[in-house]
């Protein structure tokens, strides 16, 4: 007996962590343009057609405050999640445990059709992990699992979220893939070609719809950053300055390596200023290693430097890390970024800044290949050059390819589409053999 009407299908989306929230957006979006009729019409012949989705949002609450996580719901236009599991912060296998105990407890109510995860976080891979044990009935029935962001690999698994990346790809049905990258990735690892889908990246559909909303933050002016203003208050002119994050554990639980790169920074904080959004993890090992004063022991937004009619002179500005769309304006108008960051190495690739990366690796070299990136380690003299090889770059820049705002309506398509035959060939649903190129143009 079918647990839903023909015409509807019942998808749950999970978000748990800061990168998490960007990426499930426009998928949610998505979701609600199907339901007002506002996506395109598909060419789907099946017997059963996907009139209706419901759509459950649960927050499993690793991140949890309101700069990791609240401020990003209002920016992003994210509707107030259904289900929040309260998780909090803990060591990996105490937060991966907790949300997949309370997990299985949602799933089990709710039964959906798909459950949607997003990016390599630990909320993830504990909802992957669940969702490919759990039996809704005697045949053991279970949600389709849809990993979007699948397929990047570091190849350095001592990352817990490469871990988090090859588990979670290999226990999920449909493997959405953000670059050609991932493709190959995955086929390396043996997985099959009827479940990769190359559609691009959810996360630059947010970029790209909430870039001119960005420019209504204040948060140059906050900082001092800006020299005049344009017409509709859009930004003009603005000081030079490089924005700076850092967040990973091999970056900054380890001293002597968070001291390199610092030490590698120098040189560019007597140039510039250098503005440092605080993730918590860092501020508590800025605090615990003693380094506040290596860096130059600026303060945040409202300090008496930023409040100063001037700029905010050179030194790295430490300032509590931003919403979504004040990061996306300090971005967009940075001479440089440097970052241990998986995302914003992707941001920047789209918004043509030069990126530094301290990091021995990336798990996305098409950023790499773009142009816009550079893979600097984590040494004092590595990181320099880096620094001077991005800044005399000639920009000649590529997009990559199907980064192009239509990444969550291709997902919404095919998991339509997917529903839809699944509905006429039951029992013995074969998941369609689409070739790859055809993958990426259905819109
Ligand atoms: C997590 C992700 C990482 C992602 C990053 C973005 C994993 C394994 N890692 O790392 O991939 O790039 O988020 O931020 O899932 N904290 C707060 N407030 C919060 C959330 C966390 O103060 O709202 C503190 C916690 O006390 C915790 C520390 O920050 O000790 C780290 O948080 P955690 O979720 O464990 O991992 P992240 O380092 O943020």
């Amino acid at each position: 007996m079918r647990r839903f009407d023909t015409c509807e299908m019942k998808i749950l989306t999970v978000v748990g962590a800061r990168p998490n929230f960007a990426k499930a957006a426009p998928i949610i979006a998505a979701i609600t343009a199907h339901n007002e009729g506002l996506l395109v019409e598909s060419t789907d012949r099946s017997e059963h057609r996907v009139e209706t989705i419901r759509h459950i949002l649960v927050h499993t609450g690793q991140h949890y405050d309101e700069f990791m996580s609240g401020s990003f719901f209002s920016d992003l236009n994210l509707p107030k999640p259904d289900i929040h599991l309260g998780i909090g912060s803990g060591s990996h296998a105490v937060q991966t445990a907790e949300i997949m105990k309370k997990f299985e407890q949602v799933l089990l109510a709710e039964k959906p059709d798909v459950v949607v995860l997003v990016g390599d976080v630990n909320s993830t891979l504990a909802c992957a992990l669940v969702a490919s044990k759990i039996s809704f009935d005697s045949i053991g029935s279970r949600p389709a699992i849809v990993h979007v962001e699948a397929g990047l690999r570091s190849f350095d698994r001592s990352m817990p979220e490469e871990i988090n990346r090859i588990l979670t790809d290999h226990v999920s049905d449909v493997l959405f893939v953000t670059e050609e990258s991932g493709v190959h990735n995955l086929r390396n690892e043996g997985v099959s070609l009827d479940k990769i889908h190359f559609v691009g990246n959810t996360m630059i559909d947010s970029l790209l719809n909430f870039k001119e909303k960005a420019e209504e933050s204040t948060i140059l002016e906050k900082l001092a950053l800006l020299r005049q203003m344009g017409k509709n208050g859009e930004a003009k002119s603005v000081t030079q300055y490089a924005l700076l994050t850092l967040h990973r554990p091999s970056n900054v639980d380890r001293p002597d390596v968070f001291r390199n790169i610092l030490a590698g920074l120098e040189e560019l904080s007597t140039d510039c200023p250098v503005v440092f959004p605080v993730h918590p993890r860092t501020r508590r090992r800025i605090t615990e290693f003693g380094l506040e004063s290596r860096l130059g022991a600026t303060a945040g937004e409202d300090s008496e430097c930023a409040r100063s009619s001037g700029n905010c002179g050179r030194g790295i500005i430490l300032i509590d890390p931003l919403g979504y769309l004040d990061f996306l304006c300090l971005m967009k108008h940075a001479t440089l970024v440097v970052t241990d960051s998986g995302g914003i190495q992707e941001e920047t690739t789209i918004l043509g800044i030069p990126c530094v990366t301290v990091r021995e690796n990336t798990e996305r070299p098409v950023t790499v290949e773009s142009g816009t990136n550079t893979i600097a380690g984590t040494k004092p003299d590595t990181i320099r050059d880096a620094i001077c090889r991005q800044m005399s770059r000639k920009r000649n820049d590529s997009v990559p390819k199907y980064w192009d705002g239509q990444a969550a309506a291709r997902i919404v398509h095919f998991l339509v589409h997917w529903h839809n035959a699944k509905l006429s060939l039951r029992p013995s649903f074969i998941p369609p053999a689409v070739s790859l190129e055809d993958r990426c143009t259905c819109r």
